[in-house]
């Protein structure tokens, strides 16, 4: 119980608004009570099937663990904050006397957390879910949505099966014990519990991560994988199997793993076709190890330990030793080991058990799914525990924030290429030089985000146009299906996620890349979906990025994409001196940035001031259109306080009419090409009256003579296309003392989740 939980606080990040798990007890199951009786194998198995508890709380993984330390072990409040054996009690709330309690040769355990969709976030909404609460047969731990939960569900009740919840989730464990008691109806008796499970996956539509675990098959897991992130993590350690899973934005319903791949394997060039790749550059400079292995690893070590996860977080601490899984795996553990098969597509779909046949093939319950076994290589962790936990800080907002120096340096170390005397000589980009020819010769670029990542491809649009002197478009994910965008195959299209795992950004890619696009990744996420499925790409290096407000991937994304622009225009003669600049600019960055945080205090002391207000206006041209969405989007994502990010040209065809003297704006006037311009923007705040502050220049003098009664920020000046890593600072430091001041969860803000991973 404590691995699964401490493995849910690190999901935590994610968002969640209910918890739970399921585990064994030491009671056996009430049939199963003759266990003298020596039986071999499955039969002896199930004579050895211990009782399931499954315990769920609403709210925090903190009152789940109270209620289990209650209700399972009798433990009180006031009680040591340790699991007493001796005090324990069975599932039914019997007191159990400690000699009944023995340590369980294996568990499987199986926990998750939710964020609501099917059904308000309550206990009996809350995973894992059972085939039927009483006995708990099966039990099913679910990330995704299943959209064709509702004719499974109407199937299932017309033959009888009474349901518990209003989620789409309960529609599977209610069909592994459909299925099994049919498939034994029809003397099928020995069907593994893999067939089972995916008998029911294929009767699934939509996306699922799922963990399966049964008292039919004690001691078993089964994990499935279909638009969902699921990662195995393999320690050899102690006797447990566990799962914990997170339910981001579904009912059942995400991560960063930084999995470092190949360093023997130098001439990879692409993001795609591994577990989890990391672009050729990496490759070159990584002393990390890669360790292939045939998933079928047979082992007898009694202390083998398999995790599954949505998240690597939830098993660093664990294991480093693991394996991505791909759509369509199934991997079974049992008996300290475990294969993964790939489930074969039918030459002839099933019409499924909605459509009235109960099973139109045979006419008989018998499983039929085909599959065969499939090798996956384990990779070796990167992450280190102690990039999930916030070390010296209050939260991980204000850890990311100032994490971006190093984190910068990370994004370009290895690729950004220095000369003996230590200047910027050139751009090294291994995960793309294979592709840079066609990305020049095509007919446009195109990039395309959600939220935050979006507007990264906001800031460096304007660079991407000047150095490929190629149209450059933007696109929302979410609005490229809607749309039904006119994508060609000459088109680049470049995806740009911190989790690599956002639905829209996925989906999008799905249709550039049938539209035969090719496509690009700038990823943070080694091994996540957006990062296997594009062509090529580079991986941002910017760390595990906990909370769910995005500040350091935002500044390396924007770093990542310099890189790529500059390695697109390395043959142009004529932009020698533009490109160099920008180079040296990069190598000066992360003291920029690191000169930036020393203004937390003034940023405290703003915050202080503007804690009340109901909203804040932030004007922003050129370079930092990007810096005043990217602005407004943290003060109402964490502080709850209505913002708006606005293009200054755009000033006097509406927004200037919200200007009194109440109104709060930030203008965001640091010194380049659109200085002149936002002089003039503030002028004509100032004659309304605006609450105005100012981000400046440090070596600023005209502003304050502009507006003297503003309140000034000053931060260094970089080269202008940088520019807009430096000036998101103050405001994003802004936004987190706004929160902690209005006593707001910057961490998990309401209502949002770390990775969006339904559409
Ligand atoms: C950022 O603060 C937000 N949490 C959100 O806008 C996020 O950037 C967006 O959901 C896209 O996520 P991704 O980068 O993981 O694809």
């Amino acid at each position: 119980m404590e691995k699964l939980l401490v493995g849910l606080k690190r999901l935590e990040y994610r968002g969640y608004d209910s918890a739970g798990f399921a585990m064994d007890d030491n009671e056996k199951c009430e049939d199963d009570d003759d266990d003298d009786e020596e039986e071999e194998g499955g039969d002896k198995k199930r004579h050895d099937a211990k009782k399931v508890i499954v315990c769920r709380e609403v709210g925090k993984i903190a009152n789940l663990e109270a209620l289990a330390r209650k209700e399972l072990f009798g433990e009180d409040d006031d009680d040591e904050n340790e699991v007493k054996a001796s005090k324990s009690k069975s599932s039914n709330g019997r007191k159990k006397s400690s000699s009944s309690i023995k340590p369980l040769d294996f568990c499987a355990s199986i926990a998750h957390t939710r964020w609501a969709t099917h059904g308000p976030p309550n206990k009996i909404n809350t995973h894992p879910h059972t085939s039927d609460s009483r006995e708990n047969e099966f039990v099913v731990v679910h990330n995704g949505i299943i959209t064709n939960h509702a004719p499974l569900r109407a199937m299932l009740e017309r033959r009888g099966m009474k349901f518990e919840t209003d989620t789409d989730t309960e529609v599977i464990p209610k069909l592994c014990k459909f299925l099994s008691d049919k498939f034994e109806e029809s003397g099928e008796k020995d069907v593994t519990f893999r067939q089972l499970a995916m008998e029911v996956t294929r009767q699934l539509q939509g996306a699922y991560a799922l963990v399966f675990k049964s008292t039919k098959y004690p001691g078993e897991l089964v994990a499935a994988k279909r638009g969902s992130p699921l990662l195995m993590g393999i320690s050899d350690d102690s006797g447990e199997v566990s799962c914990v899973i997170d339910g981001n934005l579904s009912d059942g319903a995400e991560e960063d793993v930084l999995l470092k791949k190949a360093s023997g394997n130098k001439k990879r060039k692409s993001m795609t076709g591994g577990a989890a790749a990391a672009p050729a550059a990496d490759a070159d400079t990584t002393t990390t190890t890669r360790i292939t292995t045939t998933t079928t690893t047979t082992t007898n070590n009694p202390k083998v330990e398999f995790y599954f996860a949505s998240d690597a977080s939830a098993m660093v601490e664990h294991t480093k030793r693991v394996l991505v899984l791909e759509d369509d795996d199934v991997c079974h553990c049992h008996d300290g080991t475990y294969k993964i098969y790939k489930v074969e597509k039918q030459k002839h779909p099933h019409p499924g058990y909605t459509s009235g046949h109960d099973s139109p093939e045979y006419g008989l319950y018998k499983p039929v799914v085909l599959s065969k076994e499939v090798e996956r290589t384990i990779e070796t962790l990167e992450m280190e525990v102690e990039s999930i936990m916030k070390g010296e800080f209050d939260h991980f907002m204000q850890k990311e924030i100032f994490e971006q120096p190093e984190a910068i340096s990370s994004t370009m170390r290895g690729r950004l290429v220095l000369d003996v005397l230590g200047a910027a000589e050139r751009v090294m980009l291994g995960g793309m030089s294979q592709f840079a020819a066609t990305i020049r010769r095509s007919r446009r670029i195109i990039l395309c985000g959600c939220g935050t990542s979006y507007n990264s491809a906001i800031a460096i649009r304007q660079l991407f146009e000047e150095l490929t002197e190629l149209p450059v478009t933007l696109e929302l994910a979410s609005d490229v299906l809607d749309r039904r965008c006119p994508f060609f195959r000459d088109d680049t299209c470049i995806f740009i996620s911190q989790s690599g795992e956002t639905a829209d950004t996925l989906k999008a890619l799905e249709y550039a890349k049938a539209k035969g696009a090719l496509c690009v990744g700038i990823v943070n996420t080694v091994g996540s979906a957006i990062s296997r499925a594009t062509d090529c790409g580079v991986h941002i290096n910017a760390g595990a990025e906990i909370g769910v407000a995005s500040t350091k991937a935002y500044t390396c994304q924007i770093v990542a994409m310099v890189l790529v622009a500059l390695s697109l225009s390395e043959d142009s003669r004529s932009k020698h001196t533009r490109r160099d600049d920008i180079m040296q600019g990069l190598l000066k960055l992360p003291g920029c940035v690191k000169e930036c945080l020393k203004m937390d205090a003034i940023l405290l002391e703003l915050a202080q001031e503007l804690k009340e207000e109901h909203s804040l206006l932030i004007f922003g041209r050129g370079f930092n259109y990007a810096t005043a969405l990217e602005g407004a989007l943290k003060v109402k994502e964490v502080a709850l306080v209505h913002s708006e990010g606005i293009l200054a040209g755009e000033m006097k065809h509406g927004p200037l009419a919200l200007v009194d003297k109440h109104m709060p704006i930030i203008v965001v006037c640091t010194n380049d090409g659109s200085y002149e311009k936002q002089q003039s923007v503030v002028q004509q705040l100032k004659a309304r009256d605006g609450r105005l502050i100012l981000i400046v220049s440090d070596d600023d003098t005209e502003m304050e003579k502009t507006a003297p009664d503003a309140v000034i920020l000053r931060v260094p000046k970089v080269e202008d296309c940088l520019q807009a890593v430096v000036n998101i600072v103050p405001l994003q430091l802004l936004s987190y003392h706004l929160t902690v001041l209005r006593g707001h969860n910057c961490d998990q803000p309401r209502n949002l989740a770390k990775s969006v991973t339904v559409e």
